[in-house]
This record gives structure tokens, C-alpha cells and sequence, in this order.
């Protein structure tokens, strides 16, 4: 997978693709991810990226044209499954879309900033626009980078325990159940035995027991979609 960032604060998501589970992904050659600076793609003076809006509302708007030359270059070189637009009202990102987008081999990821982009670069350009919650953030970096990061994560050969992504909260619609290491009594507080005993059936029982119970208690509204998506006498 090759992940395409197009932003204004460049410098702002080198040290999170320098490091984490992203970084040894790259070192394999298993994704790749490239930052460019909108910047270099303006052809104004002082490198002007933004402008007032139309109609006076207050906050500056990123232009239409140099998000246009960035993406035609890029496009240019390969064909790209998406273009994906990071913004507070895209459809909210999950763990389905994760897994959607994980197929994905070239995909391009813009971020917005200030008070947005121009409207005619959304519709001439983006094929997904996408939010990571219902909160605002001063700009889509962040939100890039935690997309970039769930997609990334779910490809296989990146993750030394393959099947660890399939053990997730919500990947079967439940949280992942409790786990435990060294040691086994900390303190008075114990491990519970069945995890001790090497019985690997009731291991399994106990987790999917766990992950029931905690998903109850914290999410009932997924609760209630598991419960649903697993009755068939219950629409
Ligand atoms: Cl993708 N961008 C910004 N600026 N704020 C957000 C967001 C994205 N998702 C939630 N809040």
C-alpha cells in the first residue's frame, strides 16, 4: 500500500511515520507513506496556500488550484483507489471502513485546514470524505495519521502476530476481552485461573465471555447490534 499526504504542516506528521508500528511497516516495504507539502504546489508568491472566503465568513480557505497540480502530478505517476478528504463533516471513520480501505494499493489523503478547501476541489477531486468523530480538530493531520495507522496495521506481514488484528475490539462488533501478563499475583490481585490453566477451549470460552460482558456494560449500543446481527428471531 502507498498512502499519498497532501498538507500545509508537513513537519507535523514526519515524527509519527519516523516511529511507531507505521515506521517498521515501511522498513519491510510493506507500505509506504508520503508526505508532500501543498506548498511547493502554489504558484503564488510566499508560497501561499489559502485565501479569504467568498461571502466574507470569517477563516481562510485552502485553494482549489494548487490541491489541483498536487493531485494531477500525483496522478500522473499511478492510478489511486481513493482520494480521501479528512474533514469534521465526512462520514465517521470505523473499524469496517478500516478494513474496506486496508484492500486499497495507492490512496491519496488531503487534509484540510483553517476553515476548509474550496468546495470545487472536494467535487472535483475527492472520492471519500471521511471524520474521525464528532469533535473539531484545527486541521486533518492528526486525523490522516490515525487513518493511516488503522489501515496499515491490518495488512498482513505487519503486525509480528498476524492474527492480532483479528482479535481487535470490533472486529467481530465486540471490545476485545481483559488480558493479563507476569505476574500472576500482583499484590493480592490474581490472574484469573482459568487463563493459568492451559486449557485452550475454555480459554477461548472465557474470553468471548469477557468481551460479552465488557461490551455490555461500556457500549450497550454495539451490545445490542451483536445481540441482533447473532439472532435471526430478532430484527
Ligand atoms: Cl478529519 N478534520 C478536522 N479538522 N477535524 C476533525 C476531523 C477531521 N475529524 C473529526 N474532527
Amino acid at each position: 500500500m502507498r498512502i499519498d499526504i497532501i498538507t500545509c504542516l508537513p513537519k507535523l506528521l514526519d515524527s509519527f511515520f519516523g516511529h511507531s508500528i507505521v515506521k517498521r511497516a515501511q522498513e519491510k516495504r510493506i507500505a509506504e507513506v508520503v508526505v508532500h507539502d501543498l506548498r511547493d504546489y502554489t504558484l503564488f508568491k510566499h508560497r501561499q496556500v489559502d485565501d479569504y472566503s467568498y461571502g466574507g465568513s470569517a477563516g481562510m480557505v485552502l485553494m482549489v488550484e494548487p490541491i489541483d497540480r498536487c493531485i494531477t502530478a500525483l496522478k500522473a505517476e499511478r492510478g489511486y483507489d481513493a482520494v480521501i478528504y479528512m474533514t469534521p463533516d465526512g462520514k465517521t471513520f470505523d473499524q469496517q471502513t478500516a478494513n474496506r480501505f486496508s484492500l486499497f494499493k495507492n490512496i491519496i489523503i488531503l487534509c484540510g485546514h483553517y476553515k476548509g478547501v474550496d468546495e470545487r476541489a472536494r467535487q472535483a477531486f475527492i472520492t471519500h470524505e471521511i471524520s474521525i468523530g464528532d469533535y473539531v480538530l484545527s486541521g486533518g493531520e492528526l486525523a490522516a495519521a490515525i487513518v493511516s495507522d488503522a489501515l496499515i496495521r491490518l495488512i498482513p506481514g505487519v503486525l509480528s502476530d498476524e492474527t492480532s488484528a483479528l482479535t481487535d475490539s470490533f472486529q467481530d462488533s465486540l471490545l476485545a476481552p481483559a488480558v493479563y501478563t507476569r505476574p500472576a499475583d500482583y499484590n493480592g490481585m490474581i490472574v484469573p485461573e482459568i487463563l493459568l490453566s492451559g486449557n485452550e477451549k475454555e480459554i477461548e470460552k472465557w474470553r468471548f465471555e469477557n468481551a460479552l460482558q465488557r461490551t455490555k456494560e461500556r457500549r450497550p449500543d454495539l451490545y445490542d447490534k451483536f445481540v441482533r446481527g447473532n439472532d435471526p428471531d430478532v430484527k
